[in-house]
């Protein structure tokens, strides 16, 4: 590939600004400085150094956060926390984004990556990539629930897929309930919604897993780390 993309991709410019900094011999290629940016290198074998510090060239950007509740997830706001505010300015990117949305009062699972054509994938109703959320309800879910939520039911006249809905608690004292529940799409306020179309309300929500990678136990509300390659398969394949 050419030099000022190779350069651009990993984040030291615009094509504009690394052309710059070639023409002022900023840039070596194998130890030799060159002044064009038409320079062609081969990023598995060159070793390309920017004011003598060597680059790893990596194009694609995976990174699992667990969001926190009351930052949205969009790349910029002018008024609002985003969650690319909690990027570290090593780590941050003009290119990176969120892959689907969650509530700004939602916690959890939310994969940050530059690479489209994968969020495209992990979104697209056709792959039925699964969404588990964990929640506390406001009011007692039954086993009647869970058969609405199997056939599916229709928020706003369009019919849902059919969803597993798991009764992990309840507490009939308070009126509570706490869910797990599976999805294979993303409708807007999809959770809170079918909660709502049978009678209840939710108080707390966090996503927990999506495809077959759990939110990892270790990783703090408000962290992020890198995925690896294994995991980021595991995100794509459906779980057994
Ligand atoms: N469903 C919701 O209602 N909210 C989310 O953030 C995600 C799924």
């Amino acid at each position: 590939m050419r030099l000022d993309k190779f350069l651009a991709d990993m984040g030291y410019g615009s094509r504009k600004e690394v052309k710059g900094y070639i023409k002022k011999g900023r840039v070596t290629v194998n130890d030799n400085i060159v002044k064009s940016d038409k320079t062609q290198v081969d990023e598995q074998t060159d070793q390309v150094c920017f004011d003598q510090e060597p680059i790893q060239y990596q194009r694609w950007y995976y990174y699992l956060l667990h969001k926190p509740a009351g930052v949205i997830s969009a790349t910029v706001d002018s008024y609002e926390e985003t969650v690319l505010d909690l990027f570290t300015e090593e780590d941050f990117r003009e290119d990176l984004f969120p892959v689907g949305r969650l509530d700004k009062d939602t916690e959890g699972f939310l994969l940050i990556t530059n690479d489209g054509v994968l969020a495209h994938q992990l979104l697209s109703p056709k792959k039925h990539v699964e969404k588990e959320y964990y929640a506390q309800v406001e009011g007692i879910m039954t086993e009647a629930d869970q058969s609405v939520f199997e056939k599916g039911l229709q928020l706003d006249g369009e019919w849902t897929l059919p969803a597993q809905l798991m009764i992990t608690n309840t507490n009939q004292i308070e009126g509570t309930s706490e869910i797990q529940l599976i999805l294979h799409e993303g409708k807007f306020h999809q959770v809170k919604r079918m909660v709502q179309a049978v009678g209840k309300e939710v108080r707390y929500l966090k996503r927990i897993r999506m495809g077959g990678l759990s939110l990892p136990a270790d990783l703090p509300v408000g962290s992020y780390r890198p995925l690896t390659t294994d995991e980021l398969a595991l995100l794509a394949k459906p779980k057994e």
